[in-house]
């Protein structure tokens, strides 16, 4: 037991003895909220960098960087049509580390498109997709899904001419679309027109439901990744998968 105070504040928080054994090792991991994330044992192939080349995590880690430089981006825009230019305009030019921080959210929204699409092809391409992984598969559509859907809602924001024609172009491509067409564009905009009622529903959904529906979604999806036995494997020399 430690008897300096560093040492017994430590103990205080991490309770576990040093495990210098297997079975230890692994009750100690189960035991602990951050380290049970990850597996307590892996196959030799879910090591190696080529087979996943982590894009499943580099995913997840552009969508915490677009939390946290989201939640900064807040503190400095308000959603109506009178600021929010002015909001956008004085974040690039006058806010200390603004433009920085606009730029940061925006490579990480275009990266995480990249990375989760290349994430896809990349269980497409090693037969991710089949049981018993397939319900993991269709989690992931919806996580494509959100991942665009938070990069369209985002769009409008900035509330300049580029934002404003291309949700008009959206919108009415939406429009189009069979049965819900014209419910969902009149959802999406409040009316007819990209307005006032748009930019706050667009503000709604980027800011709160979209994300938090993500974050619920990607909660499942590594729960699935372990509840279906680990990251798949290369193929068997008998033909099948692990
Ligand atoms: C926000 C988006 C996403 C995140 C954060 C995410 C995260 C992850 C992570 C961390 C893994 C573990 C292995 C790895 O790193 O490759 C994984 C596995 C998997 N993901 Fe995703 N994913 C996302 C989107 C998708 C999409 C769009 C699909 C397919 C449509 C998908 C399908 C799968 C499948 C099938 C597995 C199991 C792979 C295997 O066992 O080899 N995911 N995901």
């Amino acid at each position: 037991m430690s008897r300096t105070l560093p040492g017994r504040i430590w103990r205080s928080i991490y309770r576990q003895p040093f495990a210098d054994e297997e079975r230890e090792g692994a009750r100690v991991i189960n035991d602990s909220l951050l380290m049970h994330l990850h597996p307590v044992k892996l196959r030799r192939h879910g090591l190696s960098i080529t087979y996943t080349f982590g894009l499943g995590g580099i995913s997840f880690l552009l969508f915490i960087v677009l939390t946290v430089t989201g939640v900064l981006l807040m503190f400095q825009y308000l959603p109506t049509t009178e600021q929010a230019y002015a909001d956008i305009q004085r974040l690039s030019g006058e806010v200390f580390l603004g433009q920085l921080l606009r730029n940061m959210h925006r490579w990480a929204a275009h990266a995480m498109v990249l990375a989760v699409f290349l994430h896809m092809c990349r269980a497409f391409f090693t037969g991710s997709y089949k049981p018993p992984r397939s319900f993991n598969w269709a989690v992931g559509v919806g996580l494509l899904v959100l991942t665009l859907l938070l990069s369209f809602t985002g769009y409008l924001l900035p509330w300049d001419q580029l934002a404003f024609w291309a949700i008009t172009v959206g919108t009415n491509i939406a429009g189009y679309a069979p049965l819900v067409g014209r419910a969902l564009r009149s959802f999406l905009l409040d009316g007819i027109v990209v307005g006032q009622g748009a930019l706050l529903r667009f503000y709604v959904l980027h800011v709160v439901v979209l994300p938090l529906v993500l974050a619920l979604l990607v909660g499942l999806h590594f729960w699935r990744v372990r509840k279906d036995g680990g990251i798949s494997g290369p193929p068997l020399p008998g033909g099948g998968h692990e």
